[in-house]
């Protein structure tokens, strides 16, 4: 199995191009089983989780050709592809335990399946061991919308033979993952739907954008109340994934503790602001100019902070553990409140091998800095929790191995190369 190696102190200075967003493009590209024509998606990083995915679809009836890396015209060697997506017909309602228990998105899948067949069986998803992460939003919204669903061995079979009917739905608690589902199994329902307690995330903006393209008639994404009025087909379109903030939000941070001055390429830093604003009250440099973000931090006395993670636009959860790392390296008491997953603090044994002083009470960590820390072997559970333990890493004295790579390949393109260049000692052990 990978690992990582890394050797701590070097200072981060140059530019890294960021990469389209990974919980952007797995939704982007279920969307393409809700169309005869071919969704054409530009910017697509390359990770485990889409490749994942690929298959999940290719299992469904779906054709898939990627032209080369380098055609964004960003930089050659560290960029996405484009990917073409055509379903002609869907020639399986299957999604089987095998992937989809693999990756949550892969559940994803039943919304548009039921829209656009009648029919799906999908297995219950599973994804990063952050909590118990249940499907049954997804659920109560599509028997809303006339599916009648049947839970049996561990799959989720649903049925509509009359199609979709458009609802009144309104979420009890906001779920990125059943705003994309419901989202896209309303475009072809009849009549209207309104999505009530949405999702306001800018990967929801940008799915909506992409099935606007197909054709689809949608209106109030980005804000908590979304109208769908049915349409009886969506057509090809092109779309191009927008850039990915967690990723930009993790170089951010890891600058933030290593000191120096990093160039963040093709990000949007709109998507980013209240982490940003979270780091710069910490006293770190964040400049936006155009599509980059300048990064420098140069005294090495950071703040510390309380925060709490929220649904956009509040503190991400995917940056929870990135943040952690960071904040040994302030001078005084850190907390942070996990609100959305409860078991989201895998990291911080982690994190404590590499000398970390964190506690945890209930849904709090509080984090104790200044520490100095030092590499030590690790091991992480999830794909954000092993990145911070990456940065952490580059900012520790000595060697750190990284064990269980393969959580990092599911979310983080060419991250040793993207570092290295950065003046990082960092490499890939293969065994
Ligand atoms: C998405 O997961 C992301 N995954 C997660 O990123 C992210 O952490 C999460 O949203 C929150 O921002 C993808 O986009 C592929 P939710 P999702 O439904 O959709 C509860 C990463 O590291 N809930 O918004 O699965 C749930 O348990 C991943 O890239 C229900 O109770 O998250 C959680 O407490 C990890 N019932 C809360 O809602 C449901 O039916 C929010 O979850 C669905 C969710």
């Amino acid at each position: 199995m990978d690992r990582i190696k890394i050797i701590g102190g070097s200072k981060l200075i140059g530019s890294i191009p960021i990469s389209g967003a990974k919980n952007a493009a797995l939704p982007l590209m279920i969307a393409s089983l809700l169309s005869e024509g071919t969704l054409t998606l530009k910017n697509i990083p390359h990770l485990a989780d889409i490749t994942l995915l690929s298959r999940i679809l290719g299992d469904l009836g779906a054709n898939i050709t990627i032209d080369g890396r380098g055609s964004q015209g960003v930089d050659d060697e560290i960029s996405g592809v484009t990917m073409h997506i055509n379903v002609p017909k869907i020639s399986n309602f299957f999604a089987k335990y095998e992937l989809v228990s693999k990756m949550r998105a892969g559940f994803w899948v039943i919304g548009p399946l039921l829209a656009r067949t009648g029919r799906a069986k999908v297995s219950l998803p599973g994804g990063c061991a952050i909590g118990t992460r249940p499907v049954d939003l997804h659920l109560k919204a599509l028997q809303e919308l006339g599916a009648d669903i049947k839970l049996e061995d561990g799959y989720v079979n649903a049925a509509a033979p009359n199609g979709l009917k458009g609802a009144r739905i309104k979420f009890p608690k906001v779920s990125v993952g059943a705003t994309h589902n419901i989202l896209m199994a309303s475009t072809l329902a009849s009549g209207q739907t309104i999505i009530e307690n949405a999702a306001k995330e800018p990967e929801v903006v940008d799915l909506v954008r992409c099935l606007r393209a197909m054709g689809a008639n949608i209106e109030g994404e980005g804000t908590s109340v979304i109208n769908i009025e049915g349409v009886t087909q969506l057509n090809s379109a092109e779309h191009t994934v927008l850039p990915d903030r967690i990723e930009a939000g993790t170089y951010a941070m890891a600058v933030a503790m290593t000191g120096g001055s990093l160039t963040l390429m093709n990000v949007n830093g709109k998507n980013l602001q209240y982490p940003l604003n979270i780091m710069k009250a910490m006293g770190v440099e964040c400049l936006e100019h155009s599509n980059n973000l300048h990064i420098t931090q140069s005294n090495n006395n950071l703040k510390p902070i309380d925060i709490e993670t929220n649904p956009y636009p509040g503190f991400p959860t995917d940056l929870q553990a990135q943040i952690m790392a960071m904040m040994t390296q302030a001078d005084g008491l850190s907390r942070i409140r996990e609100t959305i997953f409860e078991n989201r603090f895998m990291h911080v044994q982690e994190l404590a091998r590499l000398g970390a002083d964190i506690t945890l009470d209930g849904d709090m960590a509080i984090i104790k800095g200044v520490t100095k820390l030092q590499g030590a072997q690790v091991m992480a559970t999830d794909l954000r929790a092993s990145v911070s333990l990456v940065i952490a890493a580059l900012a520790a004295k000595g060697e750190t191995i990284v064990n269980r790579v393969y959580h990092l390949d599911r979310g983080f393109e060419d991250i040793e190369k993207k570092l290295s260049r950065c003046g990082a000692i960092i490499e890939r052990l293969t065994d």
